[in-house]
């Protein structure tokens, strides 16, 4: 019996990536082990968005060089295989395999190169208009599914290497989607959540007139489909037929994710994010609008190159006007191979930190109120599991706001009693920045 160990780095379609390829090794006949001493085969799924997301796998390979030669074989897939292909052979000569996502479906065929004794296994071609379609995905969560609908992008952000590590943008049929979905509500699951760089970019290859806010319909109306989310969405590509269909749905989920990068308009020219500041607060005020409360999440870049003091403060500014139910904050991190390494005027660390920190400071205090409205409310949530520390079940809500409630009746979980991939209606008494906390009502 062949064993592998896998860990996995990055994004939710990194996550995804991973569960599809343990289950095409699992088909194979490998089986999966927890630590990597016990392992034939260490795979690392890597993440090359940031630096430091970068440097990880290399401090890994590195303490695992003295193990090379014992039987033991390494690989490394994802974005810093797509990026950096061939030259890490060069820094770490103990690797034998180098594939990016685009060349899972060959996964395998490589499998059996490497079997047979091939020491130097790479797929790293992106001239592919193939998704990574596969039967054998095994699932980390038996209530909640990750379903991939569009891979690749066809954007340039001029900060961004996943053009580069993750090749041309291509849309699964709606077909394929749909059973994918039915099949997975078949074994129970009642939440999904749609993957792709850009989804809202999607189109059936078959129909180009069946995009993103029409499969979102129709992934909703799956028989058992109970809560459908979708993850990311590129302002640029968000049409309002996406709100109307959330309002009308309420199986879709009542949260967007909306990265906007920057709330100035020559910054987000520099980003070559293909909206303005204008264009992207329309998109919020149809959200705002809508019947459903719908919580709006986002990413920043603090620090590009050029960003002025009065650039910032416009971000400022935005994320007050917008009222953001969570952020993501970044610090610009140079990446190969993108526009704007050539860009001049890059902002020094120290600055891009005294940026972060008062974004952070600001958007703590937005949560807090954003938060404290819910209390009095009585929410629905997806059971996700127990903390035995604080005696809380935790919840999710529709909009993505974790709720820890307590259940008089259910104290604490009993064998076979458990409540988690259940639905739960749950009183909101108490409110933090980053959650709510509850009673289960009656
Ligand atoms: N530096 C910092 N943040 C980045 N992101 C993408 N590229 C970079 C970079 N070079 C952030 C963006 C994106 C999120 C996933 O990561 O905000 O939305
Ligand atoms: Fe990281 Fe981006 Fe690749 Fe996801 S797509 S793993 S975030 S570099």
């Amino acid at each position: 019996m062949k064993t592998f160990y896998i860990e996995t780095f990055g994004c939710q379609m990194n996550a995804h990536d991973s569960e599809k390829v343990v289950g095409t090794l699992l088909e194979r006949g490998y089986s999966q082990v927890d630590e990597p001493a016990g392992a034939e085969l260490i795979l690392y799924n890597t993440c090359s968005i940031r630096d430091k997301a970068e440097q990880k796998v290399f401090n890994r390979l590195q303490s695992f060089k003295k193990e090379a030669g014992k039987g033991k074989i390494f690989g490394v897939l994802g974005c810093v295989a797509q990026q950096e292909g061939e030259k890490i052979f060069e820094r770490a000569p103990h690797v034998s395999l180098v594939a990016g996502s685009a060349s899972y479906t060959r996964l395998p065929e490589l499998l059996v190169q490497l079997e047979s004794g091939n020491r130097r296994v790479t797929g790293l071609s992106l001239d592919t208009n193939e998704t990574f379609d596969t039967p054998y995905t095994r699932r980390d969560n038996p209530h909640r599914a990750y379903i991939t609908i569009i891979e690749g992008c066809d954007k340039a952000c001029a900060y961004c290497v996943v053009p580069f590590t993750r090749g041309p943008e291509r849309s699964r049929t709606r077909e394929s989607v749909l059973r994918e979905a039915e099949s997975l509500a078949e074994l129970g699951y009642s939440e999904i959540q749609l993957l792709g760089q850009n989804v809202n970019s999607y189109r059936d290859p078959s129909d180009a007139g069946f995009d993103f806010a029409k499969l979102l319909s129709a992934v909703g109306n799956v028989p058992g489909m109970r809560r459908v989310r979708f993850t990311t969405s590129h302002p640029r590509d968000f049409v309002k037929e996406i709100i109307d269909a959330i309002d009308e749905q309420p199986e879709l989920c009542n949260h967007v994710h909306l990265p906007v990068q920057s709330g100035s308009t020559a910054v987000l020219e520099r980003m070559q994010r293909q909206y303005t500041r204008d264009d992207y607060m329309r998109r919020i005020e149809w959200m705002k609008k809508a019947n459903r409360d719908i919580a709006i999440t986002t990413d920043i870049i603090v620090g590009f190159p050029g960003e002025t003091e009065k650039d910032f403060e416009e971000t400022v500014r935005l994320i007050e006007e917008v009222e953001y139910d969570a952020m993501f904050i970044f610090k610009y991190s140079k990446r190969p191979n993108t526009p704007a390494l050539a860009y001049q005027d890059h902002i020094p660390e120290e600055e891009k930190t005294r940026r972060f920190l008062i974004l952070q400071e600001r958007q703590r205090a937005i949560q807090l109120r954003r938060n404290a409205k819910y209390v009095g409310t009585t929410e629905e949530v997806h059971i996700e599991g127990y903390n035995l520390a604080t005696g809380q079940w935790i919840g999710r809500t529709s909009q993505n706001k974790t709720l820890n409630f307590t259940d008089p009746e259910l104290p604490a979980p009993k064998d076979g009693e458990t409540l988690v991939g259940r639905y739960a209606q749950v009183l909101v008494t108490r409110a933090g920045p980053n959650s709510l906390a509850g009673e289960r009502a009656a």
